[in-house]
């Protein structure tokens, strides 16, 4: 309880993680005295923007719920949506009640869960359909040993829900996260700075507190990350000014050697404004495709590189770990990426991929974008057809310009594509 009051803002989430605590110590009370009581035990549903402190709640409330005997362990186990698909229709609800037999008894937080209905084109996403029906079935037959959380984004979660009764009853408790005011970013980066060890030199709070009422006045602060960005920011202040204290003249103090100057926070700003800042860099081609193709996307990324266009691709830039949607997700809000969509026979019969995660993804963030901004071209690999996805803007993937790069085509398709990336980045 001590922890979460530690934290900055949140105050509804408090009051609602107090009145929880509340009745977990009238039902232990209730049943010393062997009156008779419920288990309060159930599931939950966190709102809230990236960065918003999802995670770090949920591991608050196991440590609450282990505290009163409810739970055998505090430790949580995260998962996302690829934890729970199967490789093939059957193999999902396998895998999910694995996952969740290996969680009794402790807290299971599935991230981005509103990922789990990937529909909304007209194609269903069986998959997804049979990883949730396991998963009510569990949350309801397994309920007084496991807590489950299901987290993700305000409004794809608010759909999600509405797109299933049942999910609606059996997590009936939500907790709503908010974006971080500019006030609450300087408390966050004060317990940072705090719990690092380190201090703001006077004349670095007014940098800071100018840069924060400038992201707040064009509201970018959920494309930021809320409290990712105040940690990213400090970490990369302590890293310029590490380096400015030695490699200057004179022998550091102790004092200096944990002062975080306005200077060195201008620097951050500078290296993070590759990521953080719109058009201020030439930005990427991600290519996405499955492994299969692995030969003609090398020959692809060649081309393009040969062109002068960054090449993201899975092998080097964005694995392992769950980094790389932060990383597709902020490249596109900056419009600093180009989502490169190769599809092949081999990636029409997997149905299930990474591919088709990336695909999602992009297809999602983009959506959010102005209905006339090219982001995305479908590449063909070979004769295959191209998903009839909704891409928003009243468009679909069969709707818009397309590349073949096979064949005959090898030349004047990866000719086309250099061009048209080029285009799109230069805007
Ligand atoms: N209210 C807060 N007080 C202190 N630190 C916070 C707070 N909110 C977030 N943070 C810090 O910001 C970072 C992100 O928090 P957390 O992982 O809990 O967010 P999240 O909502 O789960 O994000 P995501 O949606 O990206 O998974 C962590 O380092 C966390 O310690
Ligand atoms: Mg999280």
């Amino acid at each position: 309880m001590a922890e979460l009051d530690a934290m900055i803002g949140l105050a509804p989430v408090k009051a609602q993680v107090r009145s929880i605590a509340a009745s977990i110590e009238v039902a232990r009370r209730r049943a010393m005295a062997g009156v008779p009581f419920e288990k309060p035990m159930r599931h939950f549903v966190f709102l809230g923007p990236p960065g918003t402190g999802k995670t770090t709640v949920a591991r608050v409330l196991a440590r609450i719920f282990y505290a009163f005997g409810l739970l055998q362990t505090p430790e949580i186990i995260e998962v996302s949506r690829a934890d729970l698909i199967g490789e093939y229709l059957g193999a999902t609800s396998i895998k999910t009640n694995e996952l969740i037999d290996s969680a009794l008894g402790g807290l299971l937080f599935i991230d981005q869960a509103h990922t789990l209905v990937n529909e909304g084109d007209g194609q269903a996403d069986r998959f997804g359909r049979e990883a949730l029906q396991a998963l009510l079935k569990r949350a309801e037959d397994s309920r007084e040993d496991l807590i489950i959380i299901l987290a993700g984004f305000p409004q794809q979660m608010e759909f999600f829900l509405a797109s299933n009764p049942g999910l609606a009853s059996r997590f009936s408790t939500r907790l709503r996260f908010s974006s971080y005011t500019p006030a609450e970013m300087i408390m966050l980066a004060q317990t940072v700075m705090e719990q690092r060890g380190e201090v703001f030199d006077p004349d670095a709070r007014p940098i800071l507190w100018r840069s924060l009422e400038e992201v707040d006045r064009r509201r970018t602060i959920n494309e930021l990350g809320n409290g990712w960005y105040i940690r990213n920011l400090l970490e990369k202040a302590g890293q310029a000014r590490d380096v400015r204290v030695m490699t200057g003249s004179a022998e550091p103090s102790l004092r200096e050697l944990v002062t975080i100057r306005g200077s060195d926070l201008e620097q951050a700003y500078a290296e993070l404004a590759d990521v953080l800042k719109p058009r201020t860099l030439l930005g990427h081609a991600f290519i996405s495709y499955v492994r299969e193709d692995s030969l003609l996307v090398d020959q692809l990324q060649r081309t393009l590189q040969a062109a002068g266009i960054p090449v993201w691709r899975d092998t080097a830039d964005l694995w392992p770990g769950e980094d790389w949607r932060m990383k597709i997700r902020r490249a596109i809000t900056n419009k600093a990426l180009v989502f490169i969509a190769c599809f092949s026979q081999a990636s029409f019969a997997r149905g299930i991929s990474y591919q088709n995660e990336e695909l999602t993804l992009a297809i999602e963030q983009l959506r959010l974008r102005a209905p006339d901004d090219p982001w995305l071209i479908p590449v063909r690999l070979n004769e295959c057809e191209i998903p009839d996805r909704d891409i928003g803007g009243g468009r679909t993937l069969t709707s818009i310009q397309r590349v073949d790069f096979f064949g005959d085509h090898l030349d004047d398709g990866a000719a086309r594509l250099a061009a048209s990336i080029l285009r799109i980045l230069a805007q």
